[in-house]
């Protein structure tokens, strides 16, 4: 076929479905909020968005594989914070994290909580901060493998509390979830979107969020900071990004899309039930990529005075 020229392609842009890499295991957090807005952003497209799930290495696998895809706008990634973190926990990337992206658009920030499995023994998070200190031998933490969100949690607690103790990695923390409410796995730092339904229904033990404030949904939920412990407050944002070399129509036109899923008002009732907050609507690349690279510099100053890495 004759190559369209860049601006007839983008004009064309999507003739086809669009297949939307989540990192992390179905039914995870990631998927969660990639699927509330890829259903959106479809129908504004007029294109199907397909999500592909891809886990493992905490994310890093499913970021190489939009890297190295075409950059044509049909293959998109939805990650996270761990987008910024494994640029230092992983010392041999299999792409280089700031320049093999273009950027679509921010999505939602999202809370973490730190929760346990139902019969875990602590009643209150200053008894279980002082039981994992006194049974670090013996208890084991679940997390989505280093570079996850719920790893970045776990790296905090540790230094916070200036212990070390047995992680428990899976391919996203759907699947870790399973485990938890099957009691194999102690507890977790999990995101909203994923512990929100369990919390609510008794199936698991809350012991605090890392939000600067309490939230809506948990009133009764103390914050890590009223522990003492305000070095774990930390928040979940979400990102969209395109192999770099992504026509910068189409990436506009993906950024267009996705502003429009994020001020639907289905979705922000959606995101609202799982405790999540949308940022003002500046899902722009820029925007985007601002907040990677701020939060590059940032985590690598707390990453290395962890001196936590996966290699
Ligand atoms: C994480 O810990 O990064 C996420 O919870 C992984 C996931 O979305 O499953």
């Amino acid at each position: 076929a004759t190559a369209l020229s860049s601006a007839a392609f983008a004009q064309a842009y999507p003739e086809r479905q669009i297949t939307m890499v989540v990192p992390f295991a179905a039914g995870g957090p990631t998927d969660t909020v990639a699927r509330l807005v890829a259903e959106k952003m479809s129908g504004d497209l007029g294109q199907q968005i397909i999500i592909e799930n891809l886990g493992g290495a905490g994310g890093t696998l499913g970021a190489g594989r939009v890297a190295e895809s075409d950059p044509d706008g049909y293959t998109i990634l939805m990650h996270h914070i761990g987008m910024a973190t494994a640029a230092t926990l992983y010392r041999s990337l299999a792409y280089d994290t700031v320049n093999a992206f273009d950027y679509v658009g921010l999505v939602t920030e999202v809370p973490m909580v730190m929760v346990a499995r139902k019969d875990f023994e602590p009643a209150d998070f200053p008894a279980f901060v002082q039981y994992v200190k006194e049974n670090a031998d013996g208890v084991t933490m679940a997390n989505a493998g280093i570079g996850a969100a719920s790893h970045l949690c776990g790296m905090l607690f540790q230094s916070a509390i200036d212990t070390q103790f047995v992680t428990v990695p899976y391919k996203g923390t759907g699947p870790a979830m399973t485990d938890l409410l099957g009691g194999q796995v102690d507890f977790m730092c999990d995101q909203t979107t994923n512990t929100t339904q369990q919390i609510t229904g008794g199936t698991i033990k809350a012991y605090a969020v890392t939000t600067p404030e309490r939230l809506p949904l948990f009133p009764d939920l103390p914050t890590v900071a009223e522990n003492d412990l305000p070095q774990m407050e930390v928040s979940i944002w979400h990102g969209i990004y395109a192999p770099k070399g992504t026509p910068a129509e189409v990436t506009e036109r993906l950024s267009k899309s996705l502003q429009l899923a994020l001020a639907d008002p289905g979705v922000i009732t959606a995101m609202g039930d799982l405790g999540t907050a949308l940022p003002a609507a500046d899902a722009t690349p820029a925007a985007l990529k601002a907040k990677l690279e701020s939060e590059i510099a940032r985590w690598k100053t707390i990453i290395d005075a962890a001196g936590v890495y996966a290699d």
